[in-house]
């Protein structure tokens, strides 16, 4: 028998890195979808992993062997083995659907194999339980300062202001909020890959390098030192909260991100593709334009504009190698497809 499950991609809208320290953050569930497919196989003791970007095998103990890309999934899996038993005997077809890094696949891709893992089961698994297995991919993935934004985006597929708290209970705060934007305008998001990628444990280290708090992990900061980093961004978030309406500003909205924009590039997030996207964007027409989630070679970039300058802002991008492309938001979190057989 085969199980499927699928989770949306994500953009961040602001907050990115910032909340890795407990700044608040908005993201956005978006579309396409990311999949898992489990299928039986007779050998119990492996999930035999086979993407577009590479293969590997986890064996039942959680060690891992083949493409490093798919590492995280074998950290998924020893979490649920760990807390559950589960065990192997799959092969699993895991489908990436291209987005842009930055978009959440790996989270994407991570909550539906958890998911698709507890199913084939027979196993009826709480939020708490896919974030946590996510998390923990997350963990390889990020390195140890994942937020948990991006699992908690993708699996609850709605937009979300997230933060993440260190002293008090409960760690992470998510609330579910209904996106408004002012009134004939919509989010573009431009692919700035040319042959290489930042991955995102290595920007989240520059970040931590930028605020000049280099290997200490936020835990272990005292809270004047993360209120040091967060409070230059706190303003930002406020306001362009306040814009998040039909009768909304738009041209504030437009501006504020923009400053967003500066205040990750000042703390080396940014790179010259990124930056010429963020211009060639804006001399297009956008009301405004920032790097979203991770940043670095090949990171994305959010593009805010009117609805009747989407085709010139394309175009622009176009003729400078970066495709772009309108956002369509999710409106369904993590969840199983059809069984098969
Ligand atoms: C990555 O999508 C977002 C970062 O803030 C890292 C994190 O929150 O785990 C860069």
């Amino acid at each position: 028998m085969a199980i499927s499950a699928s989770s949306p991609s994500k953009i961040i809208l602001c907050g990115e890195h910032f909340v890795v320290y407990g700044a608040p953050a908005i993201s956005i569930p978006v579309e396409p979808r990311n999949s898992a497919t489990l299928s039986e196989i007779p050998v119990r003791d492996e999930i035999r992993l086979k993407s577009s970007l590479g293969e590997g095998v986890i064996k039942k103990d959680g060690s891992y062997e083949g493409a490093p890309a798919l590492s995280n999934l074998a950290a998924t899996y020893k979490f649920l083995h760990d807390k559950l038993g589960i065990g192997g005997g799959f092969d699993a077809k895991l489908s990436y659907s291209g987005v842009p890094k930055g978009m959440g696949a790996s989270a994407s891709v991570c909550s539906a194999f958890a998911y698709a893992l507890c199913k084939s089961y027979g196993m009826n698994p709480t939020e708490q339980l896919i974030f946590d297995a996510t998390q923990a991919g997350e963990l390889v993935a990020h390195g140890a300062r994942a937020s948990g934004i991006d699992a908690i985006t993708v699996i609850r597929g709605r937009p979300q202001m997230f933060q993440r708290h260190f002293n008090d209970s409960p760690r992470f705060d998510f609330h579910p909020f209904s996106l408004a934007l002012p009134e004939h305008t919509c989010f573009m998001v431009a692919d700035t890959y040319r042959g290489v990628r930042s991955s995102t444990l290595d920007m989240v280290k520059k970040f931590a390098h930028g605020v000049e708090v280099g290997s200490t992990l936020p835990p272990e900061l005292d809270s004047g030192q993360r209120e040091r980093i967060i409070s230059p961004y706190m303003p930002f978030y406020e306001k362009i909260k306040a814009q998040l309406k039909p009768d909304g500003d738009q041209k504030l909205l437009g501006a504020l991100l923009d400053r967003n924009h500066t205040l990750l590039a000042e703390r080396g997030v940014s790179c010259d593709e990124i930056d010429e996207a963020v211009e060639v964007a804006k001399g297009a027409g956008a009301l405004g334009a920032k790097l979203t989630a991770a940043g670095g070679k090949g990171g994305a970039v959010l593009i805010y504009c009117r609805k009747f300058d989407t085709f010139a802002i394309t175009d622009a991008l176009a003729k400078r190698n970066y495709r772009a492309f309108e956002l369509r938001v999710a409106n369904k979190g993590t969840e199983v497809g059809e069984k098969k057989g």
